[in-house]
């Protein structure tokens, strides 16, 4: 049976988290955040002290690596049998992310772990390289983005409801350094698939866009 899978790309910010898993839940299909992925990698080689150790290390920690994502009441992602949700969203840990996607290697180990989460009925895939590298054969493909300073007030706000202080300037600087790594990265750089569909989520609402997904979809 071919399992439909319907892929968001974009830069960080621009929604993708939000609109993939409420499009996922009104199909019912399966959500992958490949974002936390190499979150979750990049906490792991942080706390095992093993970024300096050299790419084989990395990749060797990246294949051992036992992630489960929990979606009951709230999502949580457990990392070796420890929650680690709350240290996702840390801006440290985006960016050694950035850092180590920029490596192919790393890409490499980190693929199947992915293709993993094409199950029936569909999945909605959300990411930088989803509908170009990952999931090429996807039926629906959507690229979101937003302008550069929405992307920064939509972050700022999340990390206040969070309860950390952050500060916006820092922010920017940070979403435009990690945009231009991963944009300009020479593997699975965030490009726009010509076979995608645009959409500027700068001036619409959550259901706007949640909406003009599912009407590809349908
Ligand atoms: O979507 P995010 O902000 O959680 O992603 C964190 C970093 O991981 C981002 O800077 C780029 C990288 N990434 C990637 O290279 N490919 C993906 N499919 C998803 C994320």
């Amino acid at each position: 049976m071919d399992i439909p899978v319907l892929t968001i790309d974009g830069p960080s910010g621009a929604g993708k988290g939000t609109v993939s898993l409420l499009v996922a839940q009104k199909l019912g299909w399966h959500y992958l955040d490949s974002g936390t992925i190499y979150r979750a990698l990049a906490l792991e080689i942080t706390e095992k002290n093993v970024f300096e150790a050299g790419v084989a290390d990395i990749v060797e920690v990246a294949l051992a690596m036992d992630l489960v994502f929990e979606c009951d009441e709230e999502r949580l992602v457990i990392l070796d049998g420890q929650d680690i949700t709350d240290l996702l969203g840390l801006e440290s840990t985006a960016n050694m992310a950035s850092k180590i996607a920029a490596i192919p290697e790393i890409r490499a180990a980190l693929l199947q772990k992915q293709h993993y989460f094409k199950q029936p009925p569909g999945l909605v895939a959300d990411g930088r390289d989803m509908g170009t590298v990952v999931f090429p054969e996807a039926a629906y493909k959507v690229f979101l983005t937003a302008s550069a300073s929405t992307r920064a007030e939509r972050r700022h706000k999340q990390l206040k409801k969070k309860g950390i202080d952050a500060n916006i300037l820092q922010i920017t600087a940070d979403i435009e350094e990690r945009d231009q790594r991963d944009r300009e990265r020479q593997i699975a750089p965030l490009v726009f698939a010509t076979d995608a569909i645009y959409i500027d989520s700068s001036n619409m609402s959550i259901e706007a866009v949640v909406e003009e997904v599912l009407s590809l979809v349908r």
